[in-house]
């Protein structure tokens, strides 16, 4: 992943007649994305209500609410959706005007490998049939930046149960959709495309990961992984595989594109730890975005602060080396 820098947004971009045409508009923005010091707290749930209608997404009905997150101040929608990491379309973090090329519609995620039931999950069956929850989460990249997202989605484990994995399935490979012609940045060999992730068994059956359908209330911006991505919130965002179109149970390990690309920099455990530091910078605190220039950083905990749910997962387990 590229060095982290501090975020700068040249006026020259801010101002650009695309997104938002007038001041009080530009100033709005400038609120968001925590340039103004102390505007996004008062922002954080009413940011929805800001965004230009035609921005808004589809609501998903009947999302139950759960305990996940109480507490947690989330992150201004404008933010979330404006700040990405999707290299499909293009490295740089303003990713959100070309994801519209993605076809969300229809969508299936094809599910194969060692499990007895082999078969197809259509995003449709996904928002129909399984109880749509709230649940509010710490996500920290590896670039040593935060923020708090209230995902929409359901338990991946209630997914995968209904294809019946056997006991050979040790681990599940995931994979993104490979189409350069919706997925532009796909056209520059800066990976090997499609983008794959990989969890052990236990991990993809843990309660607390999630296949994420929404946020804020919402169907998934294109840019946050539409229609169907992985939120694991104890792991480094770059886990968290955005618009799957592939399963597979495995007996062995799968491959992950970051720890492919620099195994030395990106374990394929990627665990959120403060004592282990990436090669080039120190994971023991981070930035939240949209807290604001000043804003002091914060210390980075270990597991993201989940250490209570999945600490029992790497019982011994030397974390230094299955970084
Ligand atoms: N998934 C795909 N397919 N392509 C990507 O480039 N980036 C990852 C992850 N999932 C990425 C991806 C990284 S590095 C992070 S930090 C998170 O998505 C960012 O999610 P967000 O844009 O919703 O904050």
């Amino acid at each position: 992943m590229a060095v982290y820098k501090p975020p700068r947004i040249p006026s020259t971009e801010i101002t650009d007649k695309g997104v938002w045409e007038n001041r009080r508009k530009f100033i709005k923005r400038a609120i968001g994305l925590g340039l103004v010091a102390g505007g996004a707290g008062a922002l954080a749930l009413g940011a929805r209500e800001q965004m230009p209608e035609e921005r808004r997404k589809q609501k998903i009905p009947d999302v139950r609410s759960t305990d996940f997150g109480q507490g947690l101040d989330p992150t201004a929608y404008e933010h979330i959706t404006s700040y990405n990491n999707f290299y499909e379309f293009g490295t740089s973090k303003q990713v959100a005007e070309s994801a519209v090329s993605l076809k969300t519609r229809p969508w299936t995620v094809e599910v194969s490998g060692e499990c007895e039931k082999p078969g197809v999950l259509d995003i449709e069956r996904v928002l129909s049939s399984f109880p749509q929850e709230e649940r509010i989460y710490r996500l920290r990249c590896v670039e040593a930046w935060s923020m708090v997202v209230p995902w929409v989605g359901v338990p991946l484990a209630d997914l995968l149960k209904t294809f019946a994995p056997t006991s050979r399935a040790k681990y599940v490979a995931f994979e993104t959709l490979y189409d350069p012609r919706q997925m532009p940045g796909q056209k520059r060999a800066v990976m090997d495309w499609p983008y794959r992730e990989g969890l052990r068994i236990d991990e993809a059956m843990h309660p607390l990961t999630l296949m994420a359908t929404g946020l804020y209330g919402e169907v998934l911006p294109n840019q946050n992984g539409a229609p169907l991505r992985l939120v694991v919130p104890w792991k480094y965002g770059f886990k968290s595989i955005k618009s799957i179109v592939k399963i597979q149970f495995m007996d062995r390990q799968p491959l992950a594109t970051w720890n492919m690309m620099q195994p030395s920099e990106y374990g394929f455990y990627s665990n959120v730890n403060p004592q282990v530091s990436h090669p080039r910078w120190s994971q023991r605190r981070h930035r939240v975005i949209g807290a604001g220039l000043f804003a002091e950083k914060e210390e980075t905990l270990m597991f993201n602060g989940y250490g209570d749910e999945v600490g029992a997962l790497y019982n011994g387990m030397d974390l230094r080396k299955y970084f």
